[in-house]
């Protein structure tokens, strides 16, 4: 797992909106995981940005995204179907039958979460995965707690999760309390893993990811265990691992 450290979270965006370009340009077939959440905005943006000014086309690329609310609709300004089309899709020249997003109101979503799964083995996992962490160290929805080799699942949300989505909600009482996630074992068959951390929030979880042994309490240490996992970490998200590796060199 490398670290890359930047000062702040315009060259986080920077560094994967480049990172995700240079996959597009270099294979018009690339199949991209993507996230939602704060973190990946200006990336989006960014990605926007390029195809005005230089067309890169996304006539060939498939999209796989992490996640979805279970029981909100598609077309729900909350689901996270809207926050991709809102952000990236409508944007940029990609056919919408090659965007894949779990169906969090299907009739069966034990089935759909089955189903998903079955869409990734297909293509023999993602390219490349981008990936936020939680406060807690989440990826995806994958909570603190989560088995390793859990595959794409229906998770009940923790209220940390929900207290920190509620912000685009009226209230957290309106956060679903469920979601569909890629479980950790679908992330890990991805080829390539690029996770993005912004702010003094995260500086907990980036700290317990980097120190220690891959532990089951902070899902995204799990990416010690993958060949090709990039941490992309602002000043404000490394605070907490500089400031104890220098005190430990002191
Ligand atoms: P954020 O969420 O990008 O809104 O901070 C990240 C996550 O919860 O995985």
């Amino acid at each position: 797992m490398k670290l890359v450290k930047v000062k702040g979270h315009e060259e986080m965006s920077e560094f994967a909106a480049n990172y995700i370009l240079d996959k597009v340009k270099s294979n018009c077939q690339v199949k991209l995981g993507l996230a939602t959440g704060g973190t990946p905005v200006r990336t989006y943006e960014m990605l926007i940005e390029d195809f005005r000014r230089n067309y890169t086309s996304y006539q060939n690329v498939s999209t796989y995204n992490l996640d979805e609310y279970v029981g909100i609709a598609p077309d729900d300004p909350n689901s996270y179907h809207s926050f991709m089309f809102k952000h990236l899709f409508d944007y940029i020249n990609i056919p919408r039958e090659k965007v894949y997003i779990p169906n969090g109101l299907s009739a069966d979503i034990h089935q759909e979460a089955s189903n998903y799964e079955y869409i990734i083995d297909q293509i023999g996992g993602v390219d490349l995965q981008l990936l936020g962490i939680g406060e807690n160290g989440h990826i995806g929805f994958n909570e603190p707690g989560t088995p390793f080799d859990t595959e794409t699942h229906i998770v009940t949300l923790t209220e940390s999760t929900r207290r920190a989505n509620s912000r685009y909600f009226e209230s957290v009482d309106k956060v679903p309390e469920k979601a569909i996630t890629m479980g950790i074992a679908s992330i890990l068959k991805s080829k390539e893993i690029l996770l993005l951390a912004s702010g003094e929030s995260k500086a907990e979880a980036i700290y317990q990811m980097f120190t220690g042994e891959s532990s089951i309490d902070c899902p995204a240490s799990v990416l010690k265990n993958h060949p090709n996992a990039v941490v992309v970490a602002d000043e404000k998200a490394v605070s907490k691992l500089i400031a104890t590796m220098s005190m430990s060199h002191s």
